[in-house]
């Protein structure tokens, strides 16, 4: 099985990750670990924090001559705000000492996990909560998935995104995008979706609507207000086979739920057409099989986003992503003090307008951490050699 766990703060020294369970021999470097994490921060609309994030990965175990050797892999990000912001963060965020003299948090932003932390683990400082709450978490996570990622790409499954909306500007149905990506999709797999988004300074495949949202952004700066959205994560190359019915931890689609809904401020997931599919006739949504010559089966149409059954069907993963907007607003919300009871308006600290362009790239490495879990649950063994062995046999 593979795991990662993630350790760090916002404005601590560092952040750490552990992989554990990938097999000898997979090619990996901090060149490609560093590329999926400057993808990460860019995107117009985000505020000061991404300027200052320029992520270095550091690799400690787990690999040898730029291939993995089957042990933990230790990873470590140094957050640029301990380093260079100079704002006094060692002294904030110091490990020992009593921290008397630094200032205390006390008022929550609605929407942001600063209430509910301090009421969880009796903090009389909402700092720590800011701290760990942070989607800063994501820069390691996307480190950590990559990894596998790098795994997937050795057996032509790739992963990519883009969005679909951001607050009131977008797509308005598959029907507006579904072709065009599927056309990416299929003569340079998913990745060459992500390489079109990329150029866009929302991720976003068409221009009109880029400037659009890029102007939408603008006048919500203006009138102190975030935005949400939503994008699409495609996974190409997959064989079927990988999930199964026969235990609920054990489905795909949940297990995909699951990776993007654990991302900081994502609300909602959609597998396929899920939520027209809802409101559809059944003979309008199901899709059809058909047999190839060379005795594959395969379907006529992908509504059901690669997936029945809780079990990859061979065609694209097709999962979409909702994220609410950013709770810090300049505009502040009603709040109440902790310290005195008394009710104010929040606070603001630096903060992105939107990030669903930053949330989509996050959400293609949870995906990918997912699929190539599920793909060495079937395929897996000791060395890359090995599963190359075992998916060649199959
Ligand atoms: C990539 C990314 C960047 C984010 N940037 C910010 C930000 O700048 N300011 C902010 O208030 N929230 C930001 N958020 C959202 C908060 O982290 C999130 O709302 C908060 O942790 C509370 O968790 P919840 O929304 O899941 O309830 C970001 C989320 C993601 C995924």
């Amino acid at each position: 099985m593979l795991r990662y766990l993630t350790a760090g703060e916002s404005h601590g020294e560092a952040l750490i990750g552990i992989v554990e369970g990938m097999p000898a021999g997979v090619p990996l470097t901090a060149e490609a670990i560093n590329h999926h994490l400057a993808r990460r921060w860019l995107g117009f609309g985000r505020g000061g924090r991404a300027k200052l994030e320029r992520d270095k990965i550091h690799i400690y175990s787990g690999v040898r001559f730029s291939k993995t050797i089957a042990g933990p892999i230790a990873l470590r990000l140094d957050n640029a705000a301990y380093t260079r912001d100079r704002a006094g963060w060692p002294s904030v965020m110091a490990v020992d000492g009593t921290g008397e003299g630094v200032a205390r948090i006390t008022l929550p932003r609605p929407g942001h996990a600063d209430l509910v932390g301090v009421q969880k683990y009796g903090f009389d400082d909402i700092r720590p909560v800011i701290e760990r709450a942070s989607a800063r978490e994501t820069a390691m996570r996307v480190a950590c998935c990559t990894i596998a990622r790098l795994l997937l790409k050795q057996f032509g499954i790739e992963v990519g995104s883009h969005v679909l909306r951001i607050g009131q500007v977008g797509f308005e149905g598959p029907e507006d995008w579904r072709a065009r990506v599927d056309a990416l999709a299929a003569q340079g797999g998913a990745e060459a979706v992500s390489r079109l988004a990329d150029k866009s300074a929302v991720r976003m495949i068409d221009e009109a609507l880029t400037a659009a949202c890029v102007e939408h952004i603008k006048a919500t700066k203006r009138q102190r207000d975030s935005l949400g959205g939503a994008y699409e994560v495609l996974v190409t190359g997959v064989p079927p086979g990988l999930g199964s019915y026969v235990h609920w931890e054990r489905r795909l689609s949940g297990q995909l739920a699951q990776a993007v809904l654990s991302i900081q401020a994502q609300k909602a997931v959609e597998i396929g057409d899920g939520i027209d599919g809802a409101r559809t006739p059944g003979s309008r949504v199901h899709d059809p099989i058909y047999r190839e010559e060379s005795g594959a089966y395969r379907r006529h149409s992908n509504n059901a986003g690669g997936i029945e059954g809780g079990i990859s069907t061979g065609m694209p993963i097709i999962v979409r992503g909702f994220m609410k907007p950013i709770p810090t607003l300049v505009q502040p919300l009603g709040s109440v003090d902790l310290a005195t009871g008394v009710p104010q308006l929040s606070r603001y600290e630096r903060s992105d307008i939107t990030s669903v362009q930053a949330a989509s790239t996050v959400a293609e490495s949870t995906v990918a951490f997912v699929i190539a879990n599920a793909f060495l649950e079937k395929y897996g063994g000791d060395s890359l050699e090995e599963i190359q062995e075992h998916y060649a046999s199959v």
